[in-house]
Order: C-alpha cells, then structure tokens, then sequence
C-alpha cells in the first residue's frame, strides 16, 4: 500500500482548513513523489489517484487515458467503486475531444451535462461522477480525472474545483512522461530487432559475396569464407564480443573484395608477376577500398580493413606502408586470418603448408611482420581443435549438459598437430615478444 489513512485524512483536513497556497503545496509535497517514483503506470495512476481522492474527500474517481485513434478515455486507475470494469472506456466523438481539449479547468457534471464530455457508449455509465477534469499536456489532451461523490454528499464548489485544476497538470505530466518512456522504450526495442535482423541479412548476404569474390581463379575458391572464419574465431579467443566477432567475420568475407577489379588471369599465372602485374594485384586493396567506402555497412571497420590486410607491422606492406601501431585490431586480425589460410592453401607458385608448418611459419612472423598478440590468439583456437581432435569432449563432461564447440579450423583442413607443438611456438613467439628482438626466418 502506498499511502496510509492517517496521513491522507490529515492531509486532507489541512487541505480545507488552511491558507489556499500552503495546501496546494502540502498536497503536491505528497504527490511528487508519487508521480515521480520508479513504478508503472498503474501504480503510479493509483497512488495519484489516491492522494487526490483523500485531499477532497471524495468517494470514488477513476484516471483515464486518452488514446487518438480510435478516440477514447481508457482507464487506468479507479477506486471506491463496488463494481468497475478491469479498464472503463468511454468512445469520444470529436465534440467530446474538442470540448475537453479546450475546457478551461475542472468541471463538474451532471446527469443533463455529461453529454458535453463523454459519450453514453462505453462500458461504464458518466452519471456515477460528478467533476471531470481534463488532463493536458502544452494543450494537448493526455487524460481525464473524474471524480464521484464527495463524502456527505458536499458540492463541488469554485474553491474545490481550483484544487484539483492545481493538481491536474502535475498528474497530466507524469501520465505524459509515463507515455514518452512507454514509446522510447517501445520504439528501442523495435530498432534493436531491426538491428539485429538486418546484422542476420548482412551475414547471410555477405556469406553468398565472399563466394562470388574468389570465383576468378580456382586455388581462391572459399578463401574469403575460411578467412571470415578464422577472423571470427581470433576476436573470440581475443575476448572480443559477440557483436565485434560478427564484425570480425563480416571484414574477412569483404577483405579481397577489390580482386574483382584484378585480370583472372594474374590469379591463376604460375610463375613471379611482373612489377606492372604485382602493382595490379597489390592495388586490389585501393580498389576494394573504393568500393566498400560507397556502402553504409553496420561495421564501420570494414572499408579500413579492406584497404589496409596487406600492411605488415615493419611498415613493408601495401599500400601505404603503415606499420603496427598506425592500424587498428580488425586490420591486424583480418591479415593474421588471410595470411593463415594463405599458407594452407594452394598457390600456382607453391604447394600448399600443412598445418604444423603453417603454423610455425605464422607464429615466426610476429611481432615483426604480423601482431604477435592476435598470432597468439589463433594459436590458442587451434590448441583447442587438438586437444578436441586427441580427446573429443564427453556428453557428460558439461554439468549434465551436451555442448559441442564449434572447431576453430575449417572442414577441409586436418587438424594434425599436437598441443606440445603448439605450446612450443607459444613459448617462443611470447620470448620473442617479450624481449622486444624480432627474428625473422
Ligand atoms: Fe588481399
């Protein structure tokens, strides 16, 4: 309960008794609270109702709502009826909005009278009140407060009248702020489901792309695929969230994007480019760049990501030769992830590493080409796919529940290293790190 008798009988008393200002003033001092506190709309209605119920000492009285469209007064608040509706409404024709729209103040009605307010076709009947006063925010109709007898059958005079108009803006607010709260809230959630439908429709699509991306030449078939793979799996493992690891996903679907301005023909030729050939190749990165810079993609990395996967961090990469501390973590997870599947992949000058070489060719490259703590990180997922691989995890291994995780490395490539190796190469890239000297093979 939010009020006790006590309080709000003396209230009340004191609210015919005194000077007119201090009443109002007490009886808000009452109010603000009720209308201010961290509760719903109804029991915020309730509380406001019942402040103003015992400061007039009337009998009963009900708030209502005003909802446009259909036009109505809906309740959401009633007390001292014996009998009342779960909600009351009253229908409104637009002489009843315009009435109660441009009312100055309270009101009292009567039998002959309510016809100018309410209607007679809701599910309540107007003759058990006797005082409407309507509840408007900057002009604009919010709500209604209607009260029932007063106690002892007393009026409601000029004097009770401006009480309650003193009080109705207060209650009309808080109602309105209810409302404002109701609909950002309302109106919050809708964009994040949009949000979240729309990230879904990105992957989906961007999924379909990386597919057409390295169609040109055969040995790139689902490399952009395997690389947003791998991204994924190293933001994971960095701890980054779930969203940023979509992000992560997304920018290896995107990162060769620019190889669709490259002639296929260079993609498939066995031997060194020449310098002209290699500047086209490389400027895949410029043109992807170009490309993605048009679209407004939820991940605002990508066209970064794009550009930059071929930056080393010695500041030998293309094509601006930036170093580690000049890119951000995508860029520097998303070349970790490229040159890995890079390694394990056939190239028409080179046979394709197995896993342990790659592995070790990887992990020798950072920190002075690649950033040794995102190397460490795939080093880590691929640690979990062999000890998974030595001993796949037990149904009951998960306090009675089955989960499987998802393998870091893709389907097509065999998981035939062993956690010692790994631990290893870990060992020596964290000396390598550590003592700050870069060792290159
Ligand atoms: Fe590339």
């Amino acid at each position: 309960m939010l009020w006790k008798i006590a309080p709000l009988e003396k209230l009340a008393d004191s609210f015919f008794t005194s000077r007119p200002p201090l009443l109002a003033s007490q009886v808000l001092a009452e109010l603000g609270p009720v209308l201010t506190g961290e509760r719903d709309l109804s029991q915020t209605a309730n509380g406001a109702l019942e402040v103003v119920m015992a400061a007039i000492r009337a009998g009963s009285g009900a708030l209502f709502r005003f909802q446009e469209k259909p036009a109505m007064l809906a309740s959401i608040a009633a007390q001292g009826f014996v009998v009342f509706p779960q909600t009351a409404v009253f229908p409104l024709l637009s002489k009843h909005v315009h009435a109660l729209t441009n009312v100055t103040g309270p009101q009292r009605i009567s039998r002959e009278r309510c016809d100018t307010f309410l209607s007679s076709t809701g599910n309540i009947s107007s003759v058990w009140f006797r005082c409407i006063a309507p509840l408007k925010v900057h002009g604009k109709l919010i709500g209604a407060l209607l009260l029932g007898e007063r106690e002892a059958g007393a009026e409601y005079t000029p004097e009770v009248l401006k009480q309650i108009g003193d009080l109705a803006p207060f209650i009309a607010l808080a109602m309105y702020n209810h409302q404002l709260m109701m609909s950002l809230e309302e109106r919050t959630a809708d964009n994040l489901k949009l949000i979240a439908s729309v990230h879904s429709f990105w992957d989906d699509a961007l999924a379909a792309f990386a597919a057409t991306i390295d169609v040109k030449a055969v040995q790139m078939h689902g490399h952009s695929l395997r690389v947003g793979r791998y991204a994924a799996g190293i933001a994971e493992s960095l701890g980054m969230s779930a969203a940023e690891a979509s992000e992560m996903r997304a920018a290896g679907y995107l990162h060769n994007i620019g190889m669709v301005t490259v002639d296929k023909h260079l993609l498939s030729k066995p031997g060194a480019l020449e310098p002209g050939e290699f500047q086209e190749m490389a400027d895949h990165t410029v043109q992807g760049h170009r490309i993605v810079s048009t679209v407004q993609f939820p991940w605002p990395k990508i066209p970064e990501v794009v550009r930059s996967h071929h930056e080393r961090a010695d500041g030998s990469g293309y094509p601006d030769r930036l170093h580690n501390d000049e890119v951000s973590l995508p860029v520097k997870i998303v070349a970790v992830a490229d040159t890995f599947d890079a390694m394990l992949s056939e190239r028409p000058y080179r046979k394709k590493l197995a896993l342990g070489e790659a592995a070790a060719q990887l992990s020798w490259l950072a920190p002075a080409k690649l950033d040794g703590e995102v190397v460490q990180a795939l080093l880590v997922q691929l640690r979990r796919d062999a000890v998974s691989h030595v001993s796949p995890p037990r149904p009951w291994s998960s306090a009675g529940e089955t989960r499987t995780r998802k393998m870091f490395l893709d389907p097509s490539v065999a998981c035939n290293i062993s956690p010692p190796d790994i631990d290893h190469m870990v060992s020596e890239l964290h000396r390598r790190m550590t003592r700050g000297r870069v060792t290159l093979s």
